[in-house]
């Protein structure tokens, strides 16, 4: 972006792929982070005179309009965080966004409606991408990569579009970049890496390449029962991925074997059933050993002496990346163990790297200071799969 604004931008229409996809309360946004994230680029463009063209996915629409769906809320957000107005196009590449693009003015900023729309955006068909990408470009001179989180993601805004406008990446795509190649260059040891969230299938790639990196591995969420599950414990009526549990397995036999210590929970808070998040009812859960969780309970967040033994293990770390809440931190009573694991990466000397939507969000929604992390990463798959050493279409697509 330094390239571009050193060109400079004043009257060019420069096209700002963000990743403004945020929590939603109905309308209301319940972290606005990945905004906050992209306002530099934004302001930065916009001060120095372009006409900003802002685009993002939100959720996952089915490729049509959807009112559940819509960017209104965040290009309200982004307003107010610019203290600058915002205009908004009711579509993507319709009547409405050429009429709005080519009413900005030098200096300001505009927001298309959530791209994911149109059905070409995420097509697997290259043609019908392209198809999309073509009208994308026709509302921009160049183009800035800033939306993180949806780097991973081969889609027509991420992958297509660049290729047809000279192309840069934004601050927050650098600062991202940065930070996890650190991570996977010159990592300061002992490096523990946190992961929890629901899921352990959406983390097999990144255990298998952490089994070759990391010093410890602290496992915690709805994956941890799958874990346990493969220790020859019974885990209630937790979530479980029983056709993991073999792939579960081996990676505790090769951890063993590397010296990679596993942590997995020692004790948990039980229930009968998922707590309500809409009322957030007390759900009065016990606390039980990790290895004798009763018949029709299902764990919904590390116990206590989990989390005191989860914090002693980030204590002497140098280096932590954490992806994936503890528990169901949404509801009150079982949020103590993602609060620990944050609580603990504060208290800790450790360089800590936040990454993950949920992690990212936890952490602010339970009221920590963002800046008492070493950095809080937009990306939720994106920066496990740049962890893993894939190749990022986002990042690929600005690489020239
Ligand atoms: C995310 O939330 O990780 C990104 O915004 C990508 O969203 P997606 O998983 O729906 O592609």
């Amino acid at each position: 972006i330094d390239e571009l604004l050193a060109e400079g931008v004043a009257g060019k229409r420069v096209f700002v792929r963000a990743d403004l996809n945020v929590p939603l309360d109905g309308t209301a946004i319940t972290d606005d982070g990945r905004i906050r994230a992209v306002v530099p680029t934004v302001a930065k463009l916009a001060e120095a005179g372009a006409r900003v063209v802002v685009a993002s996915h939100l959720g996952r629409p089915k490729g049509a309009p959807d009112p559940a769906f819509s960017l209104a809320p965040a290009a309200a957000r982004l307003g107010e965080l610019l203290g600058a107005e915002v205009a908004f196009a009711t579509d993507t590449v319709g009547e409405s966004a050429r009429a709005t693009v080519a009413a900005l003015g030098d200096g300001r900023v505009a927001v298309i409606e959530n791209l994911r729309f149109n059905a070409g955006e995420t097509s697997k068909d290259d043609a019908e991408r392209g198809a999309f990408a073509d009208q994308l470009a026709q509302l921009a001179d160049a183009y800035v990569g800033d939306g993180f989180g949806a780097v991973h993601r081969k889609h027509a805004s991420v992958f297509d579009l660049p290729a047809r406008l000279p192309h840069y990446a934004g601050f927050l795509i650098a600062t991202e970049v940065g930070v996890l190649k650190k991570l996977t260059t010159d990592v300061k040891r002992p490096y523990a890496v946190v992961l929890g969230g629901a899921k352990v299938s959406d983390k097999l790639g990144v255990i298998d390449h952490l089994l070759e990196k990391a010093d410890r591995i602290l496992i915690g969420g709805g994956m941890a029962y799958t874990f346990l599950k493969a220790q020859g414990h019974d885990v209630g009526s937790s979530l479980l991925q029983e056709d993991q549990v073999p792939a579960v397995q081996e990676y505790l036999k090769r951890a063993a074997e590397r010296g990679v210590e596993f942590v997995l929970p020692v004790d948990v808070l039980v229930a009968e059933k998922f707590p309500d998040l809409t009322t957030k009812a007390p759900a009065h859960p016990d606390t039980v050993a990790a290895d004798a969780i009763p018949a029709g309970r299902m764990g919904l967040d590390i116990g206590p002496e989990s989390s005191t033994l989860y914090a002693s293990k980030l204590a002497d770390a140098a280096t932590v990346f954490w992806n994936g809440p503890m528990g169901v931190f949404e509801h009150p009573d079982y949020a103590d163990g993602t609060r620990a694991v944050a609580q603990a990466l504060v208290d800790s000397p450790a360089f800590s790297v936040v990454g993950g939507g949920d992690s990212a969000a936890a952490v602010r929604i339970l009221g920590f200071d963002e800046n008492a992390f070493g950095h809080i990463s937009t990306g939720g798959g994106a920066s496990l799969e740049y962890l893993e050493g894939k190749t990022l279409p986002g990042l690929a697509a600005l690489e020239d």
